[in-house]
């Protein structure tokens, strides 16, 4: 038996096997067994009432969690699946409450990773699996993550290297009519606008508890952080020295003024890679102990709206 029949056999067993996404790595069981999505609840704290993310192999199993599924989710999961995109559909009766934290939709993805994609074909069902995380910390973007933070919980860690996406998958409710964007993420509104023939609603404001992922104060690391404008860097910089505190900083600009209080970890210029690195330079600044995390602030651009999305709840 091979590693994926193995995590496959598991899943079958009731048990959680954490495995790679593009996005993040998830914290996976079987998700027509509540006893088994029970377990994620427990391993993560997180409470009951937040639905999880179902991950399919492919699109034609859409029809055994979901009903009266509407065109634009055919049309958006032949553009977009596999990958970073979860559609919040009306649920099939029999779709456990557990999954859907007793509300009427559930949400789908098929995940754009060859492992994932390996685990969720041999298994042949749906796995339900939020961030392998603790509620409201960072997500994890390596198999290192998920074995620091919940390795005694699962039973499997499959390790499919460093996730390629790194934030969370973009998620798109099409249960209500007009389709409206619930969390963004690297799958844009107008790269949704253009398979769709218009915009989406919302930017990723909807009210918590619905999406946990809304939750001010989310994805954040232990050590408060800071959002500080490029020209409040130095300024930051200089207030860190004065006022005796260690601090870390990611930014893209140069460091300016040297000294032992200040780490300064170089973040990219460009959305895809600042996205793909952000968790794991969280966790690396938030593992110094310093006093302070400041972040310089990208731009206030379309392009950037998950990335800013992230950090400003990771700063609530
Ligand atoms: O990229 C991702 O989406 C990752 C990987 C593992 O696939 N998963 C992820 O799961 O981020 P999680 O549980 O950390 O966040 C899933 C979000 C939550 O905010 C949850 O509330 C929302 O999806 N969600 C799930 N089902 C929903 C539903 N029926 N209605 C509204 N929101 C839903
Ligand atoms: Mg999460």
């Amino acid at each position: 038996m091979n590693e994926i029949q193995r995590a496959a056999e598991l899943l079958r067993a009731g048990e959680l096997v954490a495995f790679p996404t593009e996005t993040v790595y998830g914290l996976g069981a079987d998700a027509s067994n509540a006893q088994a999505v029970a377990r994620i609840f427990a391993a993560k704290g997180r409470p009951q009432d937040h639905p999880l993310i179902v991950h399919l192999p492919d699109a034609s199993h859409v029809d055994a969690w979901a009903r009266d599924v509407p065109e634009a989710a055919r049309k958006l999961a032949a553009a977009f699946w596999p990958g970073p995109l979860t559609l919040i559909l009306k649920r099939r009766t029999g779709v456990p409450d557990a999954i859907t934290g007793g509300q009427d939709t559930v949400g789908l993805r098929v995940p754009g990773h060859p492992l994932a994609l390996e685990l969720l074909r041999e298994f042949n069902g749906g796995v339900a699996a939020p961030s392998a995380n603790r509620f409201g910390h960072i997500s994890p973007t390596t198999a290192q993550h998920v074995q620091d933070e919940l390795g005694d919980a699962v039973a499997l860690v499959l390790d499919g290297g460093a996730c390629q996406v790194g934030i969370e998958s973009t998620i798109l409710d099409l249960s209500a009519g007009e389709p409206a964007i619930l969390r963004p993420g690297m799958i844009s509104a107008e790269s949704i606008a253009d398979v769709l023939g218009a915009m989406p609603a919302g930017s990723g404001r909807a009210d918590a508890p619905r999406v946990s992922g809304s939750l001010d104060s989310h994805y954040a690391p232990r050590t408060p952080l800071e959002l500080v404008s490029s020209d409040g860097l130095v300024f930051a910089v200089r207030n860190a020295i004065i006022s005796q505190e260690r601090t870390a900083f990611l930014a893209s600009m140069a460091q300016p003024i040297h000294h032992e209080l200040i780490t300064w970890k170089l973040a990219p210029t460009e959305p895809a890679p600042f996205a793909r690195a952000l968790y794991a330079n969280l966790r690396e600044l938030d593992a110094l102990g310093c006093g302070r995390i400041i972040v310089q602030q990208p731009p206030q651009t379309a392009a950037w709206l998950a990335v800013l999305d992230r950090l400003r709840r990771a700063a609530a």
